[in-house]
Order: structure tokens, then C-alpha cells, then sequence
């Protein structure tokens, strides 16, 4: 019998969080341990031996492997929140969402001029959330190594939009 991929253990729930969303659930994914052993081990693989000094998380699926990553790579772990969220001083980023708009935001001294940085989070849409993200390290004066998911939506356009902005984009699957 072949070995499950990645993409088997993603599960597609239709109409979530709104009618003709086909929402892709990583939970089934993440609830596996072959699943997510598989998943942090391909995500870091490309990285390993490279110069990156923290790796930023996106909320909230990006936590979780943003966790995994930076643990691996022995480097720090940065979470860009919903706005609200973080205690300390902020910056902030509007941006628009496949299904909605939102902001984000990231603590004024979680990152520093010239730091190497690896952006993680589960999925890449529309590409809104990353170039926020992208955005607000930017503006700390971090530098983008690469940005790391587990899932593109083609059609969505997120991929060509980040590279066209001369962006380094992984993916596993589609
Ligand atoms: C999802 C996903 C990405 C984003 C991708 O998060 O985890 O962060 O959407 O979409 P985009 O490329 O069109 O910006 P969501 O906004 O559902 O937030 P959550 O992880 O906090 O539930
Ligand atoms: N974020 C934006 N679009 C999504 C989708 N179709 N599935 C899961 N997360 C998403």
C-alpha cells in the first residue's frame, strides 16, 4: 500500500466559513502524528543550513507550524496576531481576505533591521495575509528569506502575486 501525502490527510469541508467556500481543514492533518511529522519535516527541509534568524507565524494555523519550524531550525518564533491580540506596542496592516477584510499586527521590537525571516502558515489564497505579514517586517527592517505553506489555491492567485513581488514561495500541494 502507498504512503499517505500531505495532501490525504487535508479535508475539504464545503460552504464554511461561507456558502461556495470550499474551506481546506488542516486540523486532520495536524490531528495526525505521520501527517504532521511529514508536514514540518517537508516545510523545513528547503531551509535546513541556511541563514534565518526567526521565523514569523501567521495566525492561527500558522502558529502551529510556525512553532514546529523554528524549533527545528533553533531560531526564535514571531506571531503576527488579528488585531487586539498582542499586549505589547504594535504596528499595524490592513488587508483583504478571500472572504472578508481584517487587520494584523506585530510587535514594534519582535524583529530587528537586517533579521533573516521565514514566513509560515498553512495556506496561501488570495496571498492578502502573507503580503500583510510581508508588510509589517518589512517595515521592522526584516529582510524575507522565503514564505513556507502547506497549501496553495492556484486560482486564487496568491502564489503569482507574491512572486511577481520578487518573493521566494514553497508550497507542498495544491
Ligand atoms: C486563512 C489561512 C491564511 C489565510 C489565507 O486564515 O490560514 O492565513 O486565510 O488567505 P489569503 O491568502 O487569501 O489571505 P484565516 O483568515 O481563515 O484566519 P485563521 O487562521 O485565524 O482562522
Ligand atoms: N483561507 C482562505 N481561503 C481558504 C480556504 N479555501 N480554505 C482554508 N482556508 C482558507
Amino acid at each position: 500500500m502507498q504512503h499517505k501525502t500531505v495532501k490525504d490527510y487535508i479535508r475539504t469541508i464545503p460552504d464554511f466559513p461561507h456558502e461556495g467556500i470550499m474551506f481546506r481543514d488542516v486540523t486532520t492533518l495536524f490531528a495526525d502524528p505521520r501527517g504532521m511529522r511529514l508536514t514540518i519535516d517537508q516545510m523545513l527541509a528547503p531551509y535546513v543550513g541556511m541563514q534565518i534568524d526567526k521565523v514569523v507565524g501567521l495566525e492561527a494555523r500558522g502558529f502551529i507550524l510556525g512553532g514546529a519550524v523554528a524549533h527545528q531550525l533553533s531560531v526564535g518564533f514571531v506571531p503576527v496576531r488579528k488585531a487586539g491580540k498582542l499586549p505589547g506596542s504594535v504596528i499595524s496592516q490592513d488587508y483583504e481576505l478571500e472572504y472578508g477584510t481584517a487587520t494584523v499586527e506585530l510587535h514594534q521590537d519582535a524583529i530587528k533591521a537586517g533579521e533573516k525571516i521565514l514566513v509560515v502558515d498553512d495556506l496561501l489564497a488570495t496571498g492578502g495575509t502573507a503580503e500583510a505579514g510581508i508588510k509589517l517586517i518589512e517595515r521592522l527592517g526584516g529582510d524575507i528569506v522565503s514564505c513556507a505553506f502547506i497549501v496553495d489555491l492556484p486560482e486564487l492567485g496568491g502564489r503569482k502575486r507574491l512572486e511577481a513581488m520578487g518573493y521566494d514561495v514553497k508550497t507542498l500541494c495544491d
